[in-house]
């Protein structure tokens, strides 16, 4: 189980969209995943359908211990679970900030936790206060979220005095996994001197895929959708997709699976293979359309375009039937 917080002390960068798509899209592809709210705004919850404000219990009744983990959780899907969260815990801060182990108030919680989700996702509040250093306390890794509409460097040099802090004070194992670029327009100088700063300065930390600037990504928000269930052929959802499928490269279910299809693939005649070549090219086509030639990576298409094959592969040979569930092809 790997514990992944979404971080940035900004508002309006992204966290959430990016903590609740990433999550959509992994739940769609066979990983189980719980999202944790720690932002009393409630915006998580809420993108992902629920009134907060009806809500009977939140995620302050695990910190004060007034519920189990069970009456609180909410499960959207078989894949998909939920911790929410709503402007109660804001008001409860001050309370919260009293208690003994006022850091470890969502560690304890997810410790109860039995390896039963492939991950669990923290959308973290606007500010590096009581309940983004809980987040940090309980993370394996962190990833920022970086949007060009500010000058990013000036809020990674506090986010990195808290984390040195939280390394060194209370949680050892805390690793830094990467930056992710949000809302950019490629069209613009700004984000693309924004790119170069961070490229220069993050080279090996710096995700290749971003996500653009897509009006379905606010609709889906206002939906209580992810994007994959309100518009996947929309920009965002290919912009997610190609981030998702980066943010689990190294997984071990992903590698198992990436190689399967190659496998297939490979044992195919050269017709068969130009056919579902041609099917991604013209599934991609849609995207590129849109923009995705004016941007400055080509891994990032090298990749969209793999990730398409295999998708046509999964028509095919779907993986589920004949590996996991050991059918033969
Ligand atoms: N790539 C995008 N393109 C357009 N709108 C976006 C994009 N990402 C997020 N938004 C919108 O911007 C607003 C802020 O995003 P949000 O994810 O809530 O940021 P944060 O959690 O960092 O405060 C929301 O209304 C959201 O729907
Ligand atoms: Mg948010």
């Amino acid at each position: 189980m790997k514990i992944i917080s979404f971080i940035i002390q900004k508002g309006g960068c992204g966290k959430t969209t990016t903590t609740v798509n990433t999550a959509g899209y992994l739940a769609l592809n066979g990983y189980k995943v719980l999202c944790v709210d720690m932002d009393p705004q409630g915006n998580l919850t809420q993108h992902f359908g629920y009134d907060n404000e009806s809500l009977d219990r939140t995620i302050l009744n695990l910190f004060q211990k007034s519920a189990s983990f069970e009456e609180v959780v909410l499960k959207r899907e078989e894949f998909l679970h939920i911790l929410p969260n709503n402007i109660d815990t804001a008001a409860a801060e001050i309370t919260l900030q009293k208690s003994m182990s006022r850091e470890y108030l969502l560690r304890d919680v997810l410790s109860s936790l039995n390896n039963e989700y492939d991950f669990v996702f923290i959308d973290c509040p606007p500010t590096l206060g009581l309940f983004s250093i809980n987040a940090l306390a309980a993370s394996h890794e962190f990833v920022l979220i970086v949007s060009p509409e500010f000058f990013p460097m000036k809020a990674i040099k506090p986010l990195y005095e808290t984390y040195c802090m939280v390394k060194n004070r209370l949680n050892h194992s805390l690793q830094f996994n990467g930056i992710m670029l949000t809302m950019c327009d490629f069209r613009t100088r700004h984000s693309q001197e924004v790119l170069q700063i961070l490229k220069k300065n993050f080279p090996h930390k710096l995700y290749k895929s971003y996500i653009r600037n897509n009006v379905s990504l606010k609709e889906a928000s206002s939906y209580g959708q992810t994007i994959f269930e309100h518009n996947p052929a929309s920009v965002g959802a290919f912009d997610y997709q190609n981030f998702s499928e980066e943010f689990i490269r190294d997984h071990h279910k992903n590698k198992a699976k990436r190689d399967y299809y190659q496998q297939k693939f490979d044992s195919l005649s050269q017709d068969q293979q130009n056919q579902i070549m041609n099917f991604a090219q013209r599934n991609l086509s849609l995207f590129i359309k849109n923009g995705l030639e004016k941007l400055p990576e080509n891994t990032v298409i090298r990749e969209a375009f793999l990730i398409e094959r295999n998708k046509v592969m999964e028509k095919i040979f779907p993986y589920r039937t004949n590996v996991l569930i050991g059918s033969s092809p």
